[in-house]
C-alpha cells in the first residue's frame, strides 16, 4: 500500500505582493528619548507594489531586481543590511527554525523614497518565509516581529487605510469609503528618513515652536468616509514637507507643477522625496501626468488607487 503520509506540505517557493505606502496626514510630535518621535499618521496603501519570492535553500541569500523596465534597483542592499534579511533571520530565531532560503526581492516601489518600500520588502519576507518554513505564526505575532523590524512594517502586513500611532507601529483601521486615483512623481534619487526628521526639529527649533501632541485632524476622517477627492485633497497633510522641501527644494517645484495642472491634493509622501497627487478622474490624471513628465524633474511617473490590501501570498509551488 502506498504511504500517504509525507509529512506537512513543504513549498519549493512562496510568492508574496506587498504595496507601498503613503501617508494622507503625518502629524509629528515630540523627539522622544529613544530617538523617535511620537506620531499620529494616517496610512494608505496604494497599488504600487514589491515582489519577494522565498525560495527552498540551504543557508540565507538574496537577490534584488527591478519588476519594471523603468524600476530602479540601484543602493538596495543584497546582504544583512537589507531588512528583509533581517525578517527572515528574526523570524528564523522566534520559530527556532533554520534561516534557510533564497530570497528574491523584485522592486517596483522608489527606493528610499518615503513609500516604505524597505519596510514592505521586510513584511513581505516574514510572510513568505512563515509560510516556506510552515512556522505558522498568527497574525499577532507577525505584527510583533514586524514593529519590532521598523515603524512602518506593521502596517505593511495589514493595508488599507490605517491610522498609526506611537512611532507609527499600532495600527487601527479607517473607515474609508471610495477608491482614490493617485499619480505618483518619483524623483531621481533618495532622502535620508533620520535626516528629515533631524531637519523638522531643527526647523521647529530654529521658529522656536511649540511642538503639539500630534493628532489626526478630525476633516480629514470626515472626508476619507466621504470618498470625495476635492475635500480628501484639501485635508492630506504632512508635518515634514517643510523640511524635505528644504533639503531637495525641486520636489516643491513638483508639487506646484502638479498643483497648477488641477491635482485635487498634492503632498510629499513620508520623509520624501516621492510626491503623491490626488486626481479626480482620468482626464485630470492624464493632464498632471503630463505636466509632471514635462518638468523635466522626475525619473519615473506611475498611476496607482488605494486603498489596496497589504503583503499577500499571491503563489505557492
Ligand atoms: O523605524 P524605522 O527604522 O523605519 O525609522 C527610521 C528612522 O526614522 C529612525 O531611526 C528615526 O531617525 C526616524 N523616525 C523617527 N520617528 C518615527 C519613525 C522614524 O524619528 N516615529
Amino acid at each position: 500500500m502506498e504511504d500517504w503520509d509525507d509529512g506537512p506540505f513543504r513549498p519549493e517557493a512562496v510568492t508574496v505582493r506587498v504595496p507601498a505606502k503613503i501617508n494622507l496626514s503625518l502629524s509629528v510630535g515630540p523627539l522622544r528619548p529613544d530617538g523617535y518621535h511620537e506620531l499620529v499618521t494616517v496610512f494608505h496603501a496604494v497599488s504600487l507594489y514589491d515582489e519577494i519570492v522565498a525560495r527552498a535553500a540551504r543557508g540565507l541569500s538574496l537577490t534584488v531586481e527591478p519588476l519594471r523596465r523603468d524600476s530602479d534597483v540601484a543602493g538596495v542592499p543584497d546582504d544583512e543590511h537589507n531588512l528583509a534579511w533581517r525578517a527572515a533571520l528574526l523570524l528564523a530565531e522566534y520559530a527556532r527554525v533554520e534561516p534557510d532560503v533564497r530570497l528574491t526581492i523584485r522592486k517596483d516601489i522608489p527606493v528610499a523614497g518615503g513609500m516604505a518600500g524597505g519596510s514592505a520588502d521586510a513584511a513581505a519576507a516574514l510572510l513568505a518565509c512563515d509560510r516556506l518554513w510552515g512556522t505558522g505564526l498568527r497574525r499577532d505575532e507577525l505584527h510583533d516581529l514586524a514593529a519590532r523590524l521598523g515603524s512602518d512594517v506593521p502596517f505593511a502586513l495589514h493595508g488599507g487605510t490605517a491610522i498609526g500611532s506611537g512611532r507609527g507601529e499600532h495600527i487601527t483601521p479607517v473607515l474609508a469609503a471610495a477608491g482614490l486615483e493617485w499619480v505618483i512623481a518619483v524623483y531621481d534619487g533618495g532622502l535620508s528618513t533620520p535626516k528629515v526628521f533631524e531637519t523638522c526639529d531643527t526647523r521647529r527649533r530654529r521658529d522656536s515652536r511649540e511642538i503639539p501632541e500630534p493628532s489626526v485632524h478630525p476633516d480629514l476622517m470626515t472626508t476619507l468616509r466621504s470618498g470625495d477627492a476635492l475635500r480628501v485633497g484639501a485635508a492630506l497633510y504632512n508635518d515634514l514637507q517643510p523640511a524635505a522641501i528644504e533639503l531637495l527644494p525641486e520636489i516643491g517645484d513638483l508639487l506646484e507643477a502638479g498643483r497648477a495642472a488641477g491635482a485635487a491634493g498634492a503632498l510629499v509622501s513620508g520623509s520624501g522625496p516621492t510626491t503623491v497627487f490626488l486626481v479626480d478622474g482620468p482626464v485630470s490624471a492624464a493632464e498632471v501626468e503630463e505636466q509632471l513628465r514635462a518638468s523635466g524633474l522626475c525619473r519615473a511617473v506611475r498611476r496607482a488607487r488605494g486603498p489596496v490590501p497589504g503583503a499577500l501570498v499571491s503563489n505557492v509551488r
